[in-house]
């Protein structure tokens, strides 16, 4: 079954649902402020933004007021659920440079080299999301001063994801600032 088909199924919504009141929790709000993480990630006003796996938006809502109305921000999901909340919540902070899709990260549609940075918050690695489908596309449509920005969760368990990002080939580390790992884009070599 594709993702975006898994993504409409009630099952999968139902057992996303306690996953996503604590991904939305004032507790999570209150032990890790997403504006840190986002500025740890570089985000900086104008810049054109996909978020892979917006879950309940927690990331959503503050990078889209970071990057302000010269931004955009792709917020993307499977979940049908997920993405109709994300929706309500731009739309009740009636935000405008922001577009909620529900899509499968692996083929985004997006246009090559035409994103700033894509943010991969929480997601990775995720059974629908492997990173030998999800970095090539990540790397197609980034610029070529693109750049990756990866928080990894739980971390310890994660540690080995770094290791593979470099591995792909496709990506060069910058810094690891404050729990979120940066990449450039690489040119492809030939
Ligand atoms: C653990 S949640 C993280 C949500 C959010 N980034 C956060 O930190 O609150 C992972 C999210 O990735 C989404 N996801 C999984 N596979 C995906 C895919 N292939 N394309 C887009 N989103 C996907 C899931 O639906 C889920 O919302």
């Amino acid at each position: 079954m594709k993702a975006e088909d898994l993504g409409n199924s009630k099952l999968l919504n139902l057992l996303f649902k306690p996953a996503g009141a604590l991904m939305g929790s004032r507790l999570r709000q209150w032990l890790m402020n997403p504006l840190k993480t986002l500025h740890a990630a570089g985000l900086q006003a104008g810049q054109t933004v996909l978020e892979v796996g917006c879950g309940t938006g927690f990331y959503t809502i503050p990078a889209a007021k970071l990057i302000g109305d010269q931004g955009y921000l792709v917020a993307m999901d499977v979940s049908s659920g997920f993405i109709a909340k994300v929706s309500r919540k731009v739309s009740m902070a009636d935000l405008k440079n922001v577009r909620v899709e529900k899509r499968d990260a692996l083929e985004t549609g997006l246009d090559p080299a035409s994103l700033d940075k894509v943010l991969l918050f929480g997601v990775i690695p995720f059974p629908l999301l492997p990173l030998n489908r999800l970095l090539p596309e990540m790397h197609r449509v980034l610029k070529p001063e693109g750049t990756l920005a990866v928080w990894l969760w739980p971390p310890v368990v994660h540690f080995w994801v770094p290791k593979s990002i470099l591995r792909s080939g496709l990506f060069t580390y910058i810094e690891k600032h404050k729990g979120v790992y940066n990449y450039k884009r690489r040119e492809a070599v030939k």
